[in-house]
């Protein structure tokens, strides 16, 4: 048979071949160690604050308990913000005079809280509950990182799916041996359990972290 290319573009044609799929191969790469990197879930990346406030100076130094500005970790949804009150129950004296805390006079006037930027915020899709994991013993620390040594408080997890069902396939082994959670099956989760043996775990169902 007659030769259609010369051996020449053949060449070519083979090269231009190997080097595209390994640009494909090496593009693929990339974007998955940069999706896998705690990059790009900003972990450790502070956000801008209206006051520079430091954990590490109030709940490391002075050893405040979370509970004292985040009163509602064993009770609710949300774990709340201290408001500025509860800043100046310390701050009275310095809060007139030093620029720092004008954010704080400025709140008290308006009769609204300090707006700060949150690094953990979820999508409005997925749904969380402190007090649930309070109650099951699960610390802190297991989503937010040694906060009482950070000066300016920044992500320590990814707080992605994956992070969130690496524990809730297996729960008992994050969570303090105390207080493992009974993983009780409820509604039709245990209507199936009955009817068709079947179990599904409630933690790893979409319905529960999805409204
Ligand atoms: C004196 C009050 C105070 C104490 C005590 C305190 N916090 Fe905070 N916390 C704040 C303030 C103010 C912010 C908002 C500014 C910031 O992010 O640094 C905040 C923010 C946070 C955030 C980020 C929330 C978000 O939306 O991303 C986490 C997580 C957090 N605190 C955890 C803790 C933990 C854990 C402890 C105990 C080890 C603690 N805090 C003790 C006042 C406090
Ligand atoms: C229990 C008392 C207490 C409370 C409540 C408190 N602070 Fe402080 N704060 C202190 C003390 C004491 C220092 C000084 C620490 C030092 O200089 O080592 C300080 C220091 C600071 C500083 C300077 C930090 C630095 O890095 O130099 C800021 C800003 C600040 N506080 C903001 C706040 C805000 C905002 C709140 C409320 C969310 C708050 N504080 C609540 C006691 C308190
Ligand atoms: C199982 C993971 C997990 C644990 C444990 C956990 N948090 Fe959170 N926290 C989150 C997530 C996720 C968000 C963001 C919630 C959202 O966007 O709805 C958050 C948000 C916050 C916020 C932002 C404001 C708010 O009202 O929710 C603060 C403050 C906070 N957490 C403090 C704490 C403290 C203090 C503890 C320990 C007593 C704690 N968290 C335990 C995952 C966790
Ligand atoms: C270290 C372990 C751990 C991590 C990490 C964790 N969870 Fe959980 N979660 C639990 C345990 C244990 C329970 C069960 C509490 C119970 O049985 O009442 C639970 C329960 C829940 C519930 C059910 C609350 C209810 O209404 O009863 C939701 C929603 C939830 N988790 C969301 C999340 C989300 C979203 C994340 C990731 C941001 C997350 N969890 C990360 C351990 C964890
Ligand atoms: C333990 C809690 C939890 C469970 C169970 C869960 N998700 Fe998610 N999911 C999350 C969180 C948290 C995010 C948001 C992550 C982010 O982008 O910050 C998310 C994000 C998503 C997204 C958006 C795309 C993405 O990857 O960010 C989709 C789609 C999704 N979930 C589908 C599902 C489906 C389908 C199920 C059931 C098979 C499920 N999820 C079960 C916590 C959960």
């Amino acid at each position: 048979m007659a030769q259609i290319f010369t051996t020449q573009a053949d060449a070519r044609l083979r090269l231009a071949l190997i080097v595209g799929a390994a640009l494909v191969l090496l593009i693929g790469a990339a974007v998955f160690a940069y999706v896998r990197s705690g990059n790009a879930w900003a972990i450790g990346r502070p956000a801008a604050q209206p006051i520079p406030f430091s954990h590490a100076v109030h709940a490391g130094d002075l050893g405040l308990d979370c509970r004292f500005c985040h009163a509602g970790v064993e009770r609710r949804t949300d774990a709340g913000m201290p408001s500025a009150e509860t800043c100046l129950g310390c701050h009275e004296r310095v809060w007139n005079v030093t620029a720092q805390f004008a954010p704080l006079r400025a709140a008290i006037a308006r009769r609204a809280a300090v707006e700060w930027s949150s690094v953990s915020r979820l999508p409005d899709h997925a749904r969380f509950d402190h007090a649930a994991h309070s109650q099951a013993g699960v610390t802190c620390e297991s989503c937010h990182g040694k906060v009482q040594e950070m000066p300016r408080t920044a992500r320590a997890e990814t707080l992605s799916m994956g992070f969130c069902l690496d524990c809730h396939r297996n729960p008992a082994a994050g969570t303090q041996p105390a207080a493992a959670p009974a993983v009780r099956p409820h509604g039709l989760q245990s209507l199936r359990y009955e009817h068709y043996g079947v179990e599904v775990s409630p933690l790893t169902r979409c319905s529960t972290c999805h409204r």
